[in-house]
């Protein structure tokens, strides 16, 4: 697929709660196809500390506003300084990078699981899955109600569980013990979040028989495949999560 290096122009940058911000981004020319699981690779200039660029999942595009949506976590000097930017600065955005979720067959029962910033691509993946008349299961994870973000978003594409380590919102507790995995049986499961979640979530699918895909945020630096910082051992040797993930399917993880 081809890579593209734009200076998209931010049309919003809305605050979700002290941690989290949502950025869109566009610019005049109608933006390159994404798919659900590629993420882009952002400049953060003006500073030595983010002299490497920062990937950063696709939460959504919205082709009637040719928009692209990034779901961001406030961690560190560029995700912050990020936070700070105004409505109408560019960004100089290096996408679509890295591979995508696979296809389901048609009439499968899909649950996508995402955990904290995990549940960024997992809205692109659910808006896809729905264009083509399949309604996944969303099961969110976070610490507490107000960490659990974009619930109306996902509400269009399909029916929408939750858990929260508190309490305070859906069951208590992990997504790995959501009732709805004890249940219903699941054709399919797709998952991005922390890495303990996705192991447990990888083994109850492995238990069951279900095919699962997991997409990893290993640490990266180029994120095109040349420095090898994001490497991932798999059943096959060593992979660049960069170019042959993010997406992978979990039976192949060694992990
Ligand atoms: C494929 C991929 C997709 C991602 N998607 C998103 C997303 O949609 N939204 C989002 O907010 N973040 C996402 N991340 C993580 C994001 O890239 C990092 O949080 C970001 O690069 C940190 O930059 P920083 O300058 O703010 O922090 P830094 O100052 O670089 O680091 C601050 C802290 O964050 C930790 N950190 C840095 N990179 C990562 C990482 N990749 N994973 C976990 N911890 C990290 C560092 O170890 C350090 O403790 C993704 C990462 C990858 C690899
Ligand atoms: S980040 Fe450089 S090879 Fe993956």
């Amino acid at each position: 697929m081809k890579k593209y290096q734009h200076d998209l122009i931010i049309t919003a940058n809305e605050t979700l709660n002290n941690q989290y911000f949502l950025l869109k981004l566009t610019q005049s020319e109608p933006l390159p196809e994404m798919q659900p699981g590629q993420f882009v690779q952002l400049l953060i200039e003006d500073s030595a500390q983010t002299f490497l660029r920062r990937p950063i999942s696709i939460n959504f595009v919205d082709k009637a506003k040719n928009e692209l949506w990034l779901l961001i976590q406030k961690v560190g000097n560029g995700t912050r300084k990020l936070a700070e930017y105004q409505v109408g600065r560019a960004i100089n955005v290096l996408y679509p990078l890295g591979n995508s979720f696979s296809e389901p067959l048609p009439q499968q029962k899909i649950l996508l699981v995402g955990g904290g910033v995990g549940t960024a691509p997992m809205l692109m993946l659910g808006a896809s899955l729905k264009a083509k008349d399949i309604e996944p299961t969303f099961l969110l994870g976070a610490r507490s109600a107000g960490d659990l973000l974009q619930l109306n978003e996902f509400e269009k594409y399909g029916r929408v569980l939750t858990t929260t380590e508190d309490g305070s919102q859906g069951e208590h507790g992990f997504v790995i013990q959501h009732s709805v995995l004890q249940n219903e049986q699941f054709d399919r499961i797709c998952t991005c979040g922390p890495t303990p979640m996705m192991k447990a979530v990888a083994a109850y699918a492995a238990q069951r028989g279900i095919y699962c895909e997991v997409s990893l945020e290993n640490t990266m630096a180029c994120g095109i495949g040349a420095c090898l910082c994001c490497v991932q051992d798999t059943v096959d040797g060593h992979r660049c999560v960069c170019t042959d993930g993010p997406v992978f399917d979990a039976k192949e993880l060694k992990w």
